[in-house]
């Protein structure tokens, strides 16, 4: 937990920023495996997390603007409970470590929630990404339910993205532990991928990874020889000398930001020639995309110059032809590219994007490209400093994609489907680090990190080195 003036100074500067009327801030309840004694491990709701802090269900923050009185509504231990959590804090006690001295059962919040709208005051809440969340804002405040992300307050949510899009010094260091963590992590994979393991036995070290030194993952880690799948969740498959493993992984610091790392590991411990020279293609596109990454300048502009990079590249070795320039304005780089450069991250892998992406990444005038490899792109705004962004360019060779625009000779100016064929079961290849934006350009996060092709085999040779056994 940072202390408590931060949570205090976040919240007078929503409060301040939305002006009058009530700020209510549900947080996650449990969520239910498969009953409710059996949850999923809890997460809290991270705008909750940012602005109070306290990380435990059941909870419910108003900040009535007007008066300034910031309360949380809960639960105090029973005699009952703590038969089956052992002692724990009282409500008030954990609400002064985040400064605020006001308490309430939760029981009593629709009472305080009708009381404000009989005297017609405003009630500010952001759009939940829970259906549990959602069923309880229906009952709260007498909204349909159909009508709860359609009431949302737009206010809020530009006030909310607006502070958490800025990183404070200790947020960066939370990043950095999270990087630490999602380093280990992806040790564990160099360490584990030989021919005859599975996957799910690499993630298996990964997470092991990560749950040893505290954290959990911040999202399911995406361990996998089909890397052509962009977020391929299956793991299955026995590892193959020659077979290439995308690793795309993070783990949460101690007050629950992520990291997000992918490398892309050859299995055998060496890179053949065309995996090497689509790996070096992608990795030219992420420093070809850092070097460039300044305040004001548009992060879609960054997209396109790493998509330039990548088709410059794919010319090279006979996959694409043309002009490079030309190519990525026809879109023919999406065939190989069909996703965005990066997104923003913090408390969510994919920072904010339950407030709504367009709010995160777009502006007024900043519009989202509807056509396909750039609907996805879910940052396109100017860099500010403070944001923390990820970089995370890829070659992707997609039979069913590949046959689809052969049969329609789609962009066939730009692309040699004839050498494509001989590629086919390439798979893919994904390099991804995570970044912030400084005043005169940006720097990778974390320590440094081994990222070419070179410095992942002699992270394979040395994780690897003189034992067989993956622990
Ligand atoms: N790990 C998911 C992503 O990179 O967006
Ligand atoms: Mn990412
Ligand atoms: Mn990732």
């Amino acid at each position: 937990m940072f202390s408590a003036e931060v949570y205090h100074d976040r919240r007078r500067r929503l409060m301040n920023q939305i002006g009058s009327g009530l700020i209510l801030l549900p947080g996650h309840l449990d969520a239910p495996m498969n009953y409710l004694d059996n949850p999923y491990p809890f997460r809290q709701d991270s705008s909750f997390l940012y602005f109070v802090g306290l990380d435990q269900p059941g909870l419910a923050a108003v900040l009535d603007i007007d008066s300034g009185v910031e309360m949380v509504f809960g639960s105090d231990p029973t005699e009952d409970s703590i038969v089956w959590t052992g002692p724990l804090p009282l409500l008030h006690q954990q609400v002064e470590q985040v400064g605020i001295s006001r308490t309430q059962p939760i029981e009593q919040l629709p009472d305080c929630l009708r009381q404000a709208r009989q005297q017609g005051r405003a009630i500010h809440y952001l759009p939940p990404c829970r259906p549990e969340t959602t069923i309880q804002l229906h009952r709260w405040l007498n909204i349909p339910i159909d009508e709860i992300q359609s009431q949302c307050s737009h206010p809020l949510i530009r006030a909310v993205v607006e502070q958490r899009s800025i990183k404070s010094a200790d947020e960066i260091r939370q990043i950095e532990s999270a990087i630490e963590i999602t380093h280990s992590m992806v040790r564990a994979a160099a360490r584990v991928a030989r021919p005859g393991v599975r996957e799910y036995q690499v993630v298996a070290a990964v997470d092991h990874a990560c749950r040893w030194r505290g954290g959990m993952p911040g999202f399911i880690s995406i361990v996998t020889t089909h890397g052509e799948v962009l977020h391929n969740r299956v793991c299955n498959e026995t590892l193959k000398a020659g077979d290439l493993l995308v690793c795309d992984i993070g783990g949460e610091s101690a007050e629950h930001y992520t990291g997000d790392i992918t490398r892309t590991f050859p299995v055998g411990g060496r890179f053949d020639s065309r995996q090497k020279d689509i790996y070096t293609i992608v990795y030219n596109a992420q420093r070809t995309a850092m070097a460039t990454m300044r305040p004001g300048v548009e992060f879609r502009e960054i997209h396109r110059l790493a998509c330039v990079e990548l088709a410059r590249g794919l010319i090279a070795i006979g996959l694409m032809k043309g002009d490079p320039n030309q190519a990525v304005a026809a879109g023919a780089h999406t065939l190989f590219f069909p996703c965005g450069l990066g997104h923003m991250l913090g408390l969510d892998v994919h920072d904010m994007e339950g407030l709504g992406e367009d709010f995160v990444g777009y502006t007024g005038t900043i519009r989202r490209n509807p056509a396909f490899g750039f609907k996805s792109l879910r940052l396109a705004k100017p860099l500010e400093p403070g944001f923390v962004v990820t970089v995370e360019p890829g070659i992707y060779l997609i039979p069913d994609q590949i046959d689809r625009w052969q049969a329609r000779q789609q962009c066939g100016d730009f692309i040699d489907f004839e050498a494509l064929q001989k590629w086919r079961d390439f798979g893919g290849i994904r390099v991804e680090d995570v970044t912030l934006v400084k005043e005169r350009g940006c720097k990778i996060l974390g320590s440094e990190f081994a990222s070419t092709a070179d410095q992942l085999e002699e992270l394979i040779q040395s994780e690897q080195a003189g034992t067989n056994c993956p622990f």
